[in-house]
C-alpha cells in the first residue's frame, strides 16, 4: 500500500484542492498517510499571498529534505500558488523536489507522478490554460464531509494592486452550472449538508461565459434534495448587486452569512489598491443587506499599512469597522508581492507602524465579537453538526466547560458551538439541531440542546 500527505497552506481553495490532490490519486493506489514520515508523497501545497505564507512553504518543504535522506522512494511535489510563481526556481532552493505542478496543472497530476515515480524523471508543470476541464473535481470517493466545498470557477480579473493571486491563478473561469450541480449532488449523497461555493469573485460568476448568473446558479443549487446549507466566498463589493441581495431574503437555504472583504475603510486608499469602489459605495451596501436581511452576519478581510496609509486613513478603517460592527474579521499587514502593482509604490509604511495598526485593529474586533459573542446568551440557535467529541476533566480542574460528551457545529452566521446533547448523540452528526445558548467563550459559543 502507498501513502500521501498534502500540508496546506493559504486559503479554502487551496483545501478545496488538496481533496481534488487525493481524489486524483486515489486510482493509482495513495492512500490518505498520517504524516509526512508515514507517505511516500508529500504534496506541499503553497499560498503566495503574502510574503509570510511563502516563507512558510518553505521552510515546510526545507524539512522534508532529511526524511527524503532516509526513506528511498520518497518523492516530494510542490503545488499552489507559489509553484505557479517561481516554477523551477524552487529546484535551485530545494533541489530534493522532484515535481512542481502549478494552479492549471492540477489535472495532470496522475499523469506526473506516474512519469516521477515509475521513470524517475523530474517534472516542472506551470502551463495556464484558458479554460478549465469539464469534469473539474467530479470523481467518485468523496470524504463525507458534513460541510464542504465546490469550486465554481478559478482565476481573478479584478488586478487590486496588493494581490498577486491574478498572476498566479490566471484569468476567470467559470465551470458550467450543470457540472457544479452534479458535484453537489454527489457531495450530499456522500453525506454533505452544507456547500460552500468557492471562488476568488463569486459575484461575477458565468458573465464571461454567458452562463446564467450567481443568483441563477445559488437557486440551482438550493434545489439540489437533501442539501440542508449553503453558503459562498468570495464576493467583491463592486460587484455585490441588488439580485443577490435580494437571494438571502428567497433562498431558504441560503445561510445568513456573507464574507464581503472591506481590505480599507479609506476611499484615497480603495481608489489605490484599485478596488473600484468608494467607502460609501460599500457601507450603502452593507445598509442594504441589513434592511433585505436583518440577521445578516458578515465577515471582512482588511490590509493594515498599505502604502501610503496615513493615520487619517487608518482611522478611517477603525471608524468603518466600528460602523459595521463585523461578526469576524480577519486583518494582515501589507506586504510587497512579486509582480503586485502596489510593490513598486512609493511611501511604504514602516513595518513597526503596520504591526502597532494591526494590534489596534484586532484589539477593536475583539471587543466587538466579545460583545456579539455575549449577546447570544440565551438564544436559541439552530446549528448544524459536523463533529462529536468527548473531553475528560483536566487533572486537577474543578471545572471545565469542555469536560463530557459535545457535539459540535455552526450557526447559520458561522458561529461556532459547542452543545451538550442532552442524550445519545451518535446519530446527530449532520443533521441540524436546536441549541440554547448558555455561555460565550473567547471566539466560541457553549450550549445545551432543546426540543
Ligand atoms: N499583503 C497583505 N495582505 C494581503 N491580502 C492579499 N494580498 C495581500 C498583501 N499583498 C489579503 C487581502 C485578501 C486576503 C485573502 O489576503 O485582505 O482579502
Ligand atoms: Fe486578489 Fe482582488 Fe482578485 Fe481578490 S479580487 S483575488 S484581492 S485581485
Amino acid at each position: 500500500m502507498k501513502f500521501m500527505y498534502v500540508f496546506t497552506i493559504g486559503c479554502q481553495m487551496n483545501i478545496s484542492d488538496a481533496d481534488l490532490f487525493y481524489r486524483l490519486l486515489a486510482p493509482l493506489g495513495y492512500m490518505p498517510g498520517d504524516s509526512p514520515e508515514a507517505s511516500d508523497l508529500v504534496i506541499v501545497n503553497t499560498c503566495a499571498i503574502r510574503a509570510k505564507a511563502e516563507d512558510k512553504a518553505f521552510s515546510f518543504i526545507g524539512r522534508l529534505q532529511a526524511i527524503k535522506a532516509r526513506k528511498p522512494g520518497f518523492r516530494v511535489g510542490v503545488a499552489g500558488c507559489v509553484a505557479q510563481q517561481e516554477g523551477a526556481k524552487i529546484l535551485t532552493r530545494a533541489p530534493y523536489v522532484d515535481f512542481i505542478f502549478g494552479t492549471h496543472a492540477i489535472w495532470r497530476l496522475p499523469e506526473i507522478v506516474t512519469l516521477v515515480v515509475q521513470e524517475g524523471r523530474r517534472i516542472v508543470d506551470v502551463d495556464m490554460a484558458n479554460e478549465l476541464p469539464e469534469r473539474d473535481g467530479s470523481s467518485d470517493g468523496f470524504t463525507g464531509a458534513v460541510s464542504d466545498f465546490v469550486t465554481i470557477m478559478r482565476g481573478c480579473d479584478n488586478f487590486c494592486t496588493y494581490c498577486v493571486v491574478p498572476y498566479v491563478r490566471g484569468r476567470e473561469m467559470s465551470r458550467a452550472p450543470e457540472a457544479i450541480v452534479e458535484e453537489v449532488s454527489r457531495k450530499v449523497r456522500a453525506g454533505a449538508r452544507e456547500i460552500t461555493l468557492l471562488g476568488q469573485n463569486v459575484n461575477s460568476y458565468g458573465k464571461k461565459e454567458g452562463l446564467p448568473d450567481f443568483s441563477e446558479l445559488l437557486r440551482r443549487v438550493a434545489d439540489v434534495e437533501g442539501l440542508h446549507r449553503l453558503r459562498f466566498a468570495t464576493s467583491h463589493p463592486k460587484d455585490l448587486s441588488d439580485d443577490l441581495i435580494h437571494a438571502f431574503a428567497t433562498i431558504p437555504k441560503l445561510c445568513s452569512h456573507l464574507h464581503l472583504p472591506v481590505q480599507s475603510g479609506s476611499s484615497a486608499v480603495l481608489s489605490r489598491m484599485n478596488r473600484k469602489y468608494s467607502r460609501e459605495h460599500y457601507l450603502e451596501r452593507i445598509d442594504r443587506l441589513r434592511d433585505v436581511c436583518p440577521e445578516m452576519a458578515l465577515g471582512t478581510d482588511i490590509i493594515v499599512g498599505f502604502p501610503g496609509e496615513s493615520p487619517e486613513d487608518f482611522m478611517n478603517t477603525l471608524s468603518l469597522v466600528e460602523k459595521v460592527r463585523y461578526d469576524s474579521l480577519f486583518a494582515f499587514a501589507y506586504s510587497d508581492r512579486p509582480n503586485a502593482r502596489a510593490a513598486g509604490f512609493t511611501d511604504k509604511v514602516p513595518e513597526k507602524i503596520k504591526k502597532e495598526r494591526l494590534k489596534i485593529l484586532l484589539d477593536l474586533q475583539d471587543g466587538i465579537t466579545r460583545e456579539k459573542n455575549e449577546a447570544c446568551v440565551g438564544r436559541v440557535e439552530e446549528i448544524l453538526v459536523e463533529g462529536k467529541n468527548i473531553r475528560t476533566l483536566a487533572p486537577g480542574a474543578i471545572h471545565d466547560p469542555v469536560a463530557g460528551e459535545r457535539v459540535t457545529g455552526r450557526t447559520e452566521g458561522n458561529r461556532l458551538v459547542h452543545a451538550d446533547p442532552g442524550e445519545n448523540s451518535s446519530d446527530m452528526v449532520g443533521q441540524c439541531i436546536r441549541v440554547c445558548i448558555d455561555r460565550a467563550l473567547g471566539h466560541s459559543l457553549w450550549g445545551t440542546r432543546v426540543a
